[in-house]
Protein backbone atom coordinates (compact mmCIF):
# COMPACT_ATOMS: atom_id res chain seq x y z
CA UNK A 1 0.00 0.00 0.00
CA UNK A 2 0.67 3.61 -0.84
CA UNK A 3 -0.88 5.44 1.68
CA UNK A 4 -4.51 4.11 0.64
CA UNK A 5 -3.14 2.93 -3.43
CA UNK A 6 -2.89 -0.47 -3.60
CA UNK A 7 0.20 -1.85 -5.61
CA UNK A 8 -0.24 -5.41 -6.67
CA UNK A 9 3.41 -6.73 -6.53
CA UNK A 10 7.28 -5.34 -5.99
CA UNK A 11 8.82 -4.26 -9.25
CA UNK A 12 8.70 -1.02 -10.29
CA UNK A 13 10.17 0.80 -13.02
CA UNK A 14 12.66 3.80 -12.17
CA UNK A 15 11.84 7.07 -13.29
CA UNK A 16 14.06 7.40 -16.41
CA UNK A 17 14.06 10.95 -18.01
CA UNK A 18 14.30 10.37 -21.98
CA UNK A 19 12.93 6.90 -21.77
CA UNK A 20 9.74 6.50 -19.73
CA UNK A 21 6.90 7.71 -21.97
CA UNK A 22 3.65 5.94 -22.35
CA UNK A 23 4.46 3.55 -24.43
CA UNK A 24 7.04 2.03 -22.27
CA UNK A 25 5.37 2.26 -19.01
CA UNK A 26 2.66 0.55 -20.37
CA UNK A 27 4.73 -2.50 -22.07
CA UNK A 28 6.80 -2.71 -18.29
CA UNK A 29 3.05 -2.93 -16.92
CA UNK A 30 2.09 -5.47 -19.04
CA UNK A 31 5.42 -7.25 -18.32
CA UNK A 32 4.68 -7.15 -14.68
CA UNK A 33 5.98 -3.65 -13.65
CA UNK A 34 3.53 -2.82 -10.47
CA UNK A 35 4.09 0.64 -10.76
CA UNK A 36 5.57 2.77 -12.82
CA UNK A 37 7.04 6.45 -12.21
CA UNK A 38 7.27 9.11 -15.09
CA UNK A 39 10.78 11.07 -15.45
CA UNK A 40 10.82 13.97 -13.58
CA UNK A 41 8.58 16.67 -15.09
CA UNK A 42 9.97 20.76 -14.44
CA UNK A 43 7.06 22.21 -11.97
CA UNK A 44 7.21 25.32 -13.74
CA UNK A 45 7.44 24.03 -17.17
CA UNK A 46 4.04 22.45 -16.31
CA UNK A 47 2.57 25.85 -15.04
CA UNK A 48 4.06 27.14 -18.23
CA UNK A 49 1.85 24.68 -20.29
CA UNK A 50 4.24 24.11 -23.06
CA UNK A 51 2.85 21.69 -25.82
CA UNK A 52 5.80 19.06 -24.86
CA UNK A 53 4.53 19.43 -21.09
CA UNK A 54 1.27 19.24 -22.12
CA UNK A 55 2.32 15.74 -24.18
CA UNK A 56 3.98 14.09 -21.01
CA UNK A 57 0.87 14.99 -18.63
CA UNK A 58 -1.35 12.61 -21.04
CA UNK A 59 -1.82 9.30 -18.80
CA UNK A 60 -3.96 6.21 -19.71
CA UNK A 61 -5.75 4.23 -17.71
CA UNK A 62 -3.19 1.20 -18.92
CA UNK A 63 -0.64 1.84 -17.51
CA UNK A 64 -1.79 2.68 -14.05
CA UNK A 65 -0.69 2.57 -10.99
CA UNK A 66 1.28 5.88 -11.55
CA UNK A 67 3.78 7.98 -10.35
CA UNK A 68 3.77 11.23 -11.62
CA UNK A 69 7.62 12.74 -10.47
CA UNK A 70 8.03 16.35 -9.94
CA UNK A 71 11.21 18.61 -9.96
CA UNK A 72 11.38 22.22 -8.27
CA UNK A 73 12.15 23.49 -5.01
CA UNK A 74 9.74 26.50 -4.31
CA UNK A 75 6.60 24.96 -2.12
CA UNK A 76 4.35 27.26 -4.11
CA UNK A 77 5.14 26.24 -7.68
CA UNK A 78 5.41 22.78 -6.12
CA UNK A 79 1.72 23.22 -5.50
CA UNK A 80 0.31 24.50 -8.21
CA UNK A 81 1.95 22.02 -10.71
CA UNK A 82 0.92 19.16 -7.96
CA UNK A 83 -2.84 20.39 -9.04
CA UNK A 84 -2.24 19.86 -12.57
CA UNK A 85 -0.84 16.34 -11.94
CA UNK A 86 -3.96 15.87 -9.93
CA UNK A 87 -6.52 16.89 -12.93
CA UNK A 88 -4.03 14.78 -15.55
CA UNK A 89 -4.84 11.33 -13.32
CA UNK A 90 -2.16 10.16 -11.56
CA UNK A 91 -2.09 8.32 -8.75
CA UNK A 92 1.13 9.39 -6.67
CA UNK A 93 2.71 12.70 -6.52
CA UNK A 94 6.65 12.25 -6.66
CA UNK A 95 9.17 14.76 -5.37
CA UNK A 96 12.52 14.37 -7.08
CA UNK A 97 15.43 14.54 -4.46
CA UNK A 98 17.60 12.75 -7.02
CA UNK A 99 18.79 14.41 -9.87
CA UNK A 100 22.35 15.14 -10.00
CA UNK A 101 22.35 17.17 -13.43
CA UNK A 102 23.83 20.58 -12.54
CA UNK A 103 20.60 22.43 -15.29
CA UNK A 104 18.46 21.27 -12.49
CA UNK A 105 20.89 21.45 -9.08
CA UNK A 106 22.40 25.16 -9.56
CA UNK A 107 18.90 26.30 -9.22
CA UNK A 108 18.49 24.53 -5.58
CA UNK A 109 16.30 21.79 -7.14
CA UNK A 110 16.66 17.81 -7.28
CA UNK A 111 19.30 16.39 -5.53
CA UNK A 112 20.67 20.04 -4.42
CA UNK A 113 17.52 19.96 -1.84
CA UNK A 114 19.50 17.87 0.06
CA UNK A 115 21.16 20.17 1.52
CA UNK A 116 18.50 21.55 3.84
CA UNK A 117 16.46 19.07 5.29
CA UNK A 118 14.35 21.69 6.74
CA UNK A 119 12.97 22.86 3.37
CA UNK A 120 12.26 19.37 2.52
CA UNK A 121 10.07 19.19 5.83
CA UNK A 122 8.43 22.52 4.87
CA UNK A 123 7.48 21.45 1.51
CA UNK A 124 6.30 18.02 2.48
CA UNK A 125 4.61 19.35 5.25
CA UNK A 126 2.53 21.58 2.60
CA UNK A 127 2.19 19.34 -0.30
CA UNK A 128 0.59 16.15 2.21
CA UNK A 129 -1.91 18.28 3.51
CA UNK A 130 -2.96 20.41 0.28
CA UNK A 131 -2.79 17.37 -2.56
CA UNK A 132 -5.33 14.68 -2.65
CA UNK A 133 -3.35 11.53 -3.39
CA UNK A 134 0.12 10.14 -1.87
CA UNK A 135 3.16 12.28 -1.74
CA UNK A 136 6.50 10.81 -1.96
CA UNK A 137 9.78 10.96 -2.93
CA UNK A 138 13.32 9.59 -4.51
CA UNK A 139 16.34 10.53 -3.19
CA UNK A 140 20.06 9.84 -3.15
CA UNK A 141 22.22 9.30 0.26
CA UNK A 142 23.39 12.86 0.23
CA UNK A 143 24.81 15.36 -1.61
CA UNK A 144 28.26 13.64 -1.88
CA UNK A 145 30.97 11.70 0.63
CA UNK A 146 30.99 14.11 3.26
CA UNK A 147 27.23 14.99 3.80
CA UNK A 148 25.47 11.75 3.51
CA UNK A 149 22.37 13.06 5.23
CA UNK A 150 20.21 10.23 4.10
CA UNK A 151 18.49 9.70 7.44
CA UNK A 152 17.82 13.29 8.23
CA UNK A 153 16.32 13.56 4.94
CA UNK A 154 13.95 10.25 5.18
CA UNK A 155 13.00 11.30 8.89
CA UNK A 156 11.99 15.18 7.60
CA UNK A 157 10.28 13.44 5.02
CA UNK A 158 8.01 10.98 7.25
CA UNK A 159 7.51 13.44 9.74
CA UNK A 160 6.13 15.64 7.27
CA UNK A 161 3.56 12.81 6.03
CA UNK A 162 5.55 11.29 3.03
CA UNK A 163 3.92 7.76 2.19
CA UNK A 164 6.92 6.66 0.23
CA UNK A 165 10.37 7.12 0.41
CA UNK A 166 12.50 5.76 -2.70
CA UNK A 167 16.31 5.41 -2.33
CA UNK A 168 18.88 5.18 -4.96
CA UNK A 169 22.41 4.06 -3.56
CA UNK A 170 24.20 6.98 -4.04
CA UNK A 171 25.48 10.40 -3.55
CA UNK A 172 24.68 13.10 -5.79
CA UNK A 173 28.13 13.75 -6.90
CA UNK A 174 28.53 10.33 -7.86
CA UNK A 175 26.26 10.54 -10.38
CA UNK A 176 25.83 6.59 -11.59
CA UNK A 177 29.79 5.71 -10.59
CA UNK A 178 30.88 3.19 -8.15
CA UNK A 179 28.73 0.60 -6.62
CA UNK A 180 25.28 1.79 -5.33
CA UNK A 181 25.41 1.22 -1.64
CA UNK A 182 22.89 -1.21 -0.55
CA UNK A 183 23.71 -1.11 3.26
CA UNK A 184 22.22 2.52 3.19
CA UNK A 185 19.26 1.98 1.75
CA UNK A 186 18.66 -1.22 4.17
CA UNK A 187 19.22 2.02 7.11
CA UNK A 188 16.49 3.83 5.68
CA UNK A 189 14.15 0.90 5.86
CA UNK A 190 15.00 0.28 9.47
CA UNK A 191 15.06 4.00 10.54
CA UNK A 192 11.42 4.82 8.99
CA UNK A 193 7.79 2.96 9.11
CA UNK A 194 6.48 4.14 5.99
CA UNK A 195 7.42 1.49 2.68
CA UNK A 196 10.95 2.01 1.11
CA UNK A 197 12.27 1.08 -2.53
CA UNK A 198 15.16 -0.22 -3.03
CA UNK A 199 17.01 1.50 -6.49
CA UNK A 200 20.35 0.81 -7.55
CA UNK A 201 22.71 -1.55 -9.79
CA UNK A 202 19.59 -4.61 -9.82
CA UNK A 203 20.83 -5.53 -13.49
CA UNK A 204 19.10 -9.13 -13.53
CA UNK A 205 16.81 -11.15 -12.38
CA UNK A 206 18.89 -12.73 -9.83
CA UNK A 207 19.75 -9.25 -8.30
CA UNK A 208 16.11 -8.61 -7.50
CA UNK A 209 16.00 -11.06 -4.80
CA UNK A 210 19.23 -9.94 -3.50
CA UNK A 211 18.11 -6.88 -3.24
CA UNK A 212 15.30 -7.33 -0.82
CA UNK A 213 17.24 -9.53 0.99
CA UNK A 214 19.83 -7.13 1.40
CA UNK A 215 18.05 -4.11 2.06
CA UNK A 216 14.77 -5.79 3.29
CA UNK A 217 13.07 -2.99 1.45
CA UNK A 218 9.55 -3.28 0.73
CA UNK A 219 9.51 -2.70 -3.03
CA UNK A 220 12.57 -3.18 -6.03
CA UNK A 221 13.25 -0.31 -8.44
CA UNK A 222 14.85 -1.15 -12.04
CA UNK A 223 15.98 1.35 -13.78
CA UNK A 224 18.60 1.11 -16.44
CA UNK A 225 18.53 -2.87 -16.63
CA UNK A 226 14.69 -2.65 -17.84
CA UNK A 227 15.33 -0.58 -21.08
CA UNK A 228 15.14 -3.03 -23.94
CA UNK A 229 14.08 -5.22 -21.36
CA UNK A 230 10.63 -5.93 -19.98
CA UNK A 231 11.21 -9.04 -19.18
CA UNK A 232 12.71 -8.39 -16.17
CA UNK A 233 9.28 -7.76 -14.54
CA UNK A 234 8.28 -10.98 -15.29
CA UNK A 235 11.47 -12.77 -13.37
CA UNK A 236 12.87 -13.73 -17.18
CA UNK A 237 16.48 -12.58 -18.07
CA UNK A 238 16.64 -11.28 -21.94
CA UNK A 239 19.31 -13.46 -22.58
CA UNK A 240 17.01 -16.38 -21.94
CA UNK A 241 14.06 -14.66 -24.44
CA UNK A 242 14.31 -16.11 -27.52
CA UNK A 243 15.54 -13.58 -30.57
CA UNK A 244 12.20 -14.10 -32.50
CA UNK A 245 9.98 -13.56 -29.34
CA UNK A 246 12.64 -10.14 -29.07
CA UNK A 247 11.91 -9.19 -32.16
CA UNK A 248 7.74 -9.29 -32.34
CA UNK A 249 8.45 -7.33 -28.68
CA UNK A 250 10.53 -4.48 -30.35
CA UNK A 251 7.79 -4.15 -33.17
CA UNK A 252 5.06 -3.62 -30.99
CA UNK A 253 7.19 -1.28 -28.51
CA UNK A 254 7.96 0.58 -31.71
CA UNK A 255 4.69 0.67 -33.46
CA UNK A 256 3.50 2.26 -29.85
CA UNK A 257 6.16 4.77 -30.18
CA UNK A 258 5.53 5.74 -33.87
CA UNK A 259 1.67 6.30 -32.88
CA UNK A 260 2.30 8.11 -29.81
CA UNK A 261 5.10 10.58 -31.67
CA UNK A 262 5.02 9.98 -35.11
CA UNK A 263 7.34 8.39 -37.54
CA UNK A 264 10.33 10.91 -37.02
CA UNK A 265 10.32 11.45 -32.94
CA UNK A 266 8.70 7.77 -32.41
CA UNK A 267 11.69 6.16 -34.22
CA UNK A 268 14.78 8.56 -32.58
CA UNK A 269 13.14 7.87 -29.20
CA UNK A 270 13.02 3.76 -30.33
CA UNK A 271 16.60 3.91 -31.20
CA UNK A 272 17.04 4.61 -27.56
CA UNK A 273 15.70 1.36 -26.28
CA UNK A 274 16.99 -0.52 -29.54
CA UNK A 275 20.23 -1.25 -28.64
CA UNK A 276 19.44 -2.82 -25.37
CA UNK A 277 17.23 -5.10 -26.97
CA UNK A 278 19.49 -7.09 -29.45
CA UNK A 279 22.12 -6.88 -26.86
CA UNK A 280 23.82 -10.42 -26.72
CA UNK A 281 21.06 -11.50 -29.56
CA UNK A 282 24.21 -12.57 -31.85
CA UNK A 283 23.45 -10.44 -34.92
CA UNK A 284 26.52 -9.85 -37.30
CA UNK A 285 27.60 -6.16 -36.52
CA UNK A 286 26.88 -4.84 -39.79
CA UNK A 287 23.11 -5.69 -39.63
CA UNK A 288 23.18 -4.28 -35.67
CA UNK A 289 25.08 -0.98 -36.91
CA UNK A 290 22.28 -0.68 -39.78
CA UNK A 291 19.67 -0.95 -37.52
CA UNK A 292 20.79 1.27 -34.73
CA UNK A 293 21.08 3.74 -37.36
CA UNK A 294 18.13 3.41 -39.24
CA UNK A 295 16.18 6.30 -39.90
CA UNK A 296 13.46 4.93 -42.46
CA UNK A 297 10.75 3.37 -40.48
CA UNK A 298 10.34 0.79 -43.10
CA UNK A 299 13.14 -0.18 -44.29
CA UNK A 300 13.71 -0.28 -39.97
CA UNK A 301 10.46 -2.41 -39.81
CA UNK A 302 11.61 -4.71 -42.75
CA UNK A 303 14.67 -5.35 -41.04
CA UNK A 304 13.49 -6.45 -37.90
CA UNK A 305 10.77 -8.51 -39.88
CA UNK A 306 13.47 -10.55 -41.80
CA UNK A 307 15.22 -11.13 -38.62
CA UNK A 308 12.40 -12.66 -37.16
CA UNK A 309 11.75 -14.66 -40.09
CA UNK A 310 15.13 -15.77 -40.24
CA UNK A 311 15.81 -16.73 -36.24
CA UNK A 312 12.26 -18.62 -36.74
CA UNK A 313 13.29 -20.66 -39.48
CA UNK A 314 16.66 -21.84 -37.89
CA UNK A 315 15.66 -25.21 -36.11
CA UNK A 316 17.32 -25.99 -32.97
CA UNK A 317 19.40 -28.60 -32.94
CA UNK A 318 17.14 -30.93 -30.63
CA UNK A 319 14.54 -30.98 -33.08
CA UNK A 320 15.91 -31.69 -36.15
C1 LIG B 1 18.99 7.88 -18.26
C2 LIG B 1 18.55 7.99 -16.83
C3 LIG B 1 17.52 8.85 -16.49
C4 LIG B 1 17.10 8.95 -15.15
N1 LIG B 1 16.08 9.81 -14.85
C5 LIG B 1 15.66 9.91 -13.56
C6 LIG B 1 14.57 10.76 -13.22
O1 LIG B 1 13.97 11.43 -14.09
N2 LIG B 1 14.21 10.83 -11.92
C7 LIG B 1 14.83 10.09 -10.94
O2 LIG B 1 14.45 10.16 -9.76
N3 LIG B 1 15.84 9.25 -11.23
C8 LIG B 1 16.26 9.15 -12.52
N4 LIG B 1 17.28 8.29 -12.83
C9 LIG B 1 17.84 7.41 -11.77
C10 LIG B 1 17.16 6.03 -11.81
O3 LIG B 1 15.80 6.13 -11.47
C11 LIG B 1 17.83 5.04 -10.86
O4 LIG B 1 17.69 5.47 -9.52
C12 LIG B 1 19.32 4.83 -11.14
O5 LIG B 1 19.55 4.68 -12.53
C13 LIG B 1 19.88 3.60 -10.41
O6 LIG B 1 19.10 2.47 -10.68
P1 LIG B 1 19.48 1.36 -11.83
O7 LIG B 1 20.84 0.83 -11.48
O8 LIG B 1 18.36 0.36 -11.71
O9 LIG B 1 19.49 2.10 -13.14
C14 LIG B 1 17.74 8.19 -14.14
C15 LIG B 1 18.77 7.32 -14.50
C16 LIG B 1 19.17 7.21 -15.81
C17 LIG B 1 20.30 6.26 -16.16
Amino acid sequence: MIRDLPVYGNLILAPLSGYNDWPFRRLCREFGAALVYTGLLSAQGILYGSQRTHEMLAFHADERPLVCQLFGGEVDTLLAAAQVVVAAGADVLDVNLGCPEPKVTKKGYGAALLKDPAQIGRIFARLTRAVPLPVTAKIRLGWDAASRNYLEVARAMEENGAALIAVHGRTADQFYLGEADWDAIAEVKQAVSVPVLASGDVRCVADIARIQAHTGCDGVMIGRAAVGNPWIFGLRDRDAVPLAERVSVMLRHLRDMVDEAGAYHGLVCFRKHLSEYLRRAGLPRHLRAEMTNCDDLDRLIALLEQTALSVSSIKPVGDL
